[in-house]
């Protein structure tokens, strides 16, 4: 599957050629979408999130689960929040947005102490577990100085995604089921009271950039591998959530279209105030050779003709290659935040 979500009316055969492969009707669950996350402050009880995906079978029934409408929902909110605005639109900064930009600050600051090692791996350098190490074991304090105390009962559960979202210790590698623990993260910090909807905007704007450019940082010193990538016919090796986000601060731009990816002059310009240029500036850091070869489907995707359709296609996308793909969310683990349990459709 891939993008055949962007080809309704996408003039270009050529990528109707190259997608072959990727072709599958997506039947979009887009009833889990609800108005608002739960709000579980007074509800919650500690929990152990488990593993509940192992075969496809799992993901049919994942998708009729509470925990897949809360994450579903949280990105479309997100989402909606954001729309026609870029990262520095001057948006509310509480002081809980604030703490947790400080907490990725220090975990930032930690890179300094774990210094690639020597010895010249091509891929996964081994520091980053030293690293990720002291994020395992400072979690719960860190957490205790991060959130309200009226939290703190949720603390081992929401360590499981915050732990869960820079990359894989073992494989050295960090792929969209990290960034999705980084969401999870967030979204249970906001059922538990930590955000309200006012805080949405600094949610991505502020919280979720900042993230990035830690991830990437992270990606770039111990050289993570890509995990579960589909190589040369992925969207991106390592991110997924920013070309949601970002083509829908792009909606209705007076003047760029989604083509203007391409021009490197408008990227330069773009990638301090969008998600989705950020993106592509940081493809052109770290690949060598022609765009369209090493990042086809983001080369197809540029024919689209409306930010709105890049936006609906990335969504629908992101269900069909992210939250329905067996090797990305059979890491993903459920407790009380994230319930793998049908949801009642009132
Ligand atoms: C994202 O939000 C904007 C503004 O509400 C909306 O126009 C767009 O359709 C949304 N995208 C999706 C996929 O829901
Ligand atoms: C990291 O990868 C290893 C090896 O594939 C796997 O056993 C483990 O469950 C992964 N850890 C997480 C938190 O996903």
């Amino acid at each position: 599957m891939g993008w055949a979500v962007f080809m309704q009316k996408s003039p270009s055969s050529r990528t109707l050629l190259i997608s072959v492969g990727f072709f599958l009707i997506v039947v979009c669950p887009m009833n889990s979408v609800k108005e608002q996350l739960p709000c579980l402050s007074s509800t919650y009880t500690p929990a152990t999130p488990t593993k509940c995906i192992h075969t496809q079978v799992d993901i049919d029934r994942f998708t009729k689960t509470k925990a897949f409408s809360r994450l579903l929902t949280f990105v479309i909110l997100l989402n909606a929040s954001v729309t026609q605005k870029p990262n520095s639109y001057p948006c509310h900064v509480s002081q809980q947005t604030q703490r947790v930009l400080d907490m990725l600050d220090t975990l930032d600051s930690w890179l300094a102490e774990f210094p690639p090692l020597g010895n010249p791996q091509r891929f996964g350098n081994k520091a980053f577990r030293q690293w990720l190490n002291k994020v395992e074991s400072n979690a719960d304090t860190i957490m205790q100085t991060t959130l309200p105390s009226s939290m703190h009962a949720a603390i081992p559960e929401l360590s499981v995604y915050l732990t869960g979202s820079f990359g894989n210790g073992t494989r050295i590698d960090y792929g969209s089921g990290h960034e999705l623990n980084f969401l999870a993260w967030l979204g249970g910090v906001a059922m538990l009271g930590g955000f309200t909807e006012q805080d949405y905007e600094a949610i991505v704007l502020k919280i979720f950039v900042k993230y990035l450019e830690l991830a990437r940082k992270i990606q770039r010193t111990y050289t993570l591998e890509p995990a579960g990538s589909h190589g040369v016919w992925g969207l991106d090796d390592h991110q997924f959530l920013p070309y949601i986000w970002g083509s829908a601060q792009m909606i209705g731009h007076p003047r760029l279209k989604p083509k203007s990816i391409l021009n490197k002059d408008t990227i330069e310009a773009m990638a301090n105030e969008n998600m989705y240029f950020r993106c592509i500036q940081y493809i052109h850091q770290v690949k060598r050779g022609p765009f369209h070869e090493h990042s086809p489907m983001l080369f197809d995707i540029s024919a689209v003709l409306t930010w709105n359709k890049v936006n609906t296609g990335m969504v629908k996308m992101y269900i069909a290659e992210v939250l329905k793909k067996v090797p990305v969310v059979q890491h993903f683990l459920f407790g009380h935040l994230f319930p793998f349990e049908p949801l009642d459709n009132q």
